[in-house]
């Protein structure tokens, strides 16, 4: 007693000083602990990295490193199929389970992570959107518009472009016996991309194919920008401070002249346009949203959304397809026998349709394991478990955890797969066939993710893939330029692959 009323006392400055500080620090290391030590106990029932248990920097970390989806992988391999990678974090690399988390009439809600999906600052997007009420109704007025259902121009959209890649090329990239003139097939995957969603999005293309450059430097400013907010996607609340009114000075805005913050202002410009011009009565894309109800408002803030979710994912396929084909002259080889056969027998037009595409068996096969050796959406993707929990694998799961998806340990799982689950071998879709073939196609699909989820653009992608490795491998023949390091790739939730450089020549006789 004598002891505290001294500490207490005025004439001791020093003693008082540090009695405030302890206290200061007892307030709040011993809340900070006994958190800690609850967060721990609640989930201690889950295996996983012993330190990941008490705070998130092991997720931090794996990001950081560019190899999140390579370490959770390590760590359902280990630890099992649902295991612990943060305080309040699982991971889970079950098909089943993450079916049943997404499927439409699903409890389970967006988890926190998704709180730094916000390209634009000040409004949600369909991707980043957590209320399900508000989910559900966005996602309805834009479902038939995304479909091609409504759209009817959607396929030779993609043509138009396709054949500007096809000129460029022949433009500017034909190597020859005397001429080397390598192209960065990175670059140019996403420059098609690009062009084929700010066409189907705003009604006409950005050129990024015409101009063969990174117009408004979209792709040198997303390219640093989306690694971040998928590495704050880790700590949500950073995420929301970011894009708070005192932060907002850092984050893109209609006004920039670059970037996300240019998209922003494009995308309000011209969708104000159509919005005058009758737009609801156009075959596109915005015309289909208009007809289902999309404000003037959503319709500007989704196009962004569009942008970003459909150029990026999609040329990382295209390269990383092309770069597997590249790397195996089996499967290379096969594809354009098969193209050439099904030219000869007049199973294919010009350029080929996505009807015909589908009857390919061995293109479907190099689309699928393309998808699946490098899922091009890798992130976790965590969903909210609902209130009174859940049982996965007969253990307790208490409601507010988030669980996200192992997208390696599902798609290079042995048991789906096969032994050589790692390799890309297209072959696998063609040796199996049944329940077998059927539960790896619906794990495949997966890659999309699922029901009430699921990607709005699967459509134009696989139209895409469907169209594009045809148009190439039918005109040219391509060999990477270094052999050694044919690409640098690295991943940070999505892809960022550069530097495919190849070298591309005539075929002789050209289908
Ligand atoms: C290979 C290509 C693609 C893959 C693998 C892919 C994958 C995904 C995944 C995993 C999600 C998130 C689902 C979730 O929240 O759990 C998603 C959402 C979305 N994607 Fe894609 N995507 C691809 C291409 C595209 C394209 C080309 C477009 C646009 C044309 C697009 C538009 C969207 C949209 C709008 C959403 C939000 C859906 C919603 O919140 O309801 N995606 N995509």
């Amino acid at each position: 007693m004598d002891h505290i009323s001294r500490l207490l006392s005025p004439s001791s400055g020093v003693g008082t000083a540090g009695a405030v500080v302890g206290a200061l620090a007892l307030a709040v290391v011993i809340p900070w602990l006994a958190h800690a030590v609850y967060q721990w106990y609640r989930l201690s029932h889950i295996p996983g990295p012993f330190w990941a248990a008490f705070s998130k920097w092991w997720m931090v970390r794996e990001s950081l490193k560019g190899r999140q989806p390579t370490a959770i992988k390590e760590v359902t391999d280990k630890y099992g199929s649902l295991a612990r990678i943060g305080p309040n974090e699982l991971v889970t690399d079950d098909p089943e389970v993450l079916r049943r988390m997404m499927a439409v009439r699903s409890a389970y809600t967006r988890g926190p992570w998704y709180d730094a999906m916000r390209f634009d600052p000040t409004r949600d997007n369909l991707f980043s959107m957590r209320d399900e009420a508000a989910h559900t109704k966005l996602r309805a007025k834009m479902a038939a518009g995304y479909s091609g259902k409504e759209n009817e121009s959607m396929e030779t959209q993609i043509e138009t472009q396709i054949g500007n890649l096809v000129r460029l090329i022949e433009n500017k990239y034909l190597s020859t016996a005397s001429e080397f003139r390598p192209m960065d097939l990175a670059q140019k995957g996403q420059y098609f991309t690009l062009d084929v969603i700010s066409d189907l999005a705003f009604g006409r293309p950005f050129g990024y194919l015409e101009q063969d450059d990174d117009v408004f430097d979209y792709i040198k400013i997303t390219s640093s920008f989306i690694p971040v907010m998928l590495i704050l996607a880790n700590v949500p609340s950073l995420a929301k401070l970011l894009q708070s009114p005192l932060m907002r000075g850092a984050m893109p805005k209609e006004s920039d002249k670059l970037g996300f913050g240019a998209f922003i202002g494009v995308a309000k410009k011209v969708v104000a346009e159509r919005f005058q011009a009758h737009a609801a009565s156009q075959p596109d894309m915005l015309g289909s949203f208009i007809r289902h109800g999309l404000t003037q408002e959503e319709a500007s803030g989704e196009a962004l959304l569009q942008v970003v979710a459909g150029s990026d994912t999609s040329a990382s396929t295209i390269r990383l397809v092309m770069l597997y084909l590249l790397s195996n002259p089996s499967a290379y080889n096969r594809l354009q026998n098969e193209i050439d056969a099904g030219v000869a027998a007049g199973r294919i037009s010009s350029p080929i349709r996505d009807s015909e595409a589908r009857e390919l068996p061995y293109l479907q096969a190099v689309i699928k394991e393309g998808l699946r050796i490098m899922p091009p959406a890798a992130g976790a993707f965590f969903k909210t478990v609902p209130p009174g929990g859940d049982v996965i694998a007969g253990k307790f799961i208490p409601a507010g955890t988030q669980i996200g998806s192992s997208p390696f340990g599902i798609h290079h799982s042995k048991k789906i797969f096969g032994e050589d689950a790692e390799m890309y071998r297209p072959e696998r879709w063609l040796e199996a066939d049944g329940d077998k073939l059927a539960q790896m196609t619906a794990t495949v699909d997966l890659v999309f993710h699922y029901g009430k989820y699921q990607c709005l653009g699967k459509t134009v992608a696989l139209m895409e893939f469907n169209k594009i490795f045809v148009e190439l491998l039918r005109r040219f023949d391509f060999t990477v330029v270094n052999a050694e390091k044919p690409v640098k790739i690295d991943n940070a939730g999505i892809w960022i692959i550069e530097d495919f450089w190849v070298r591309i020549i005539q075929r002789e006789h050209p289908v």
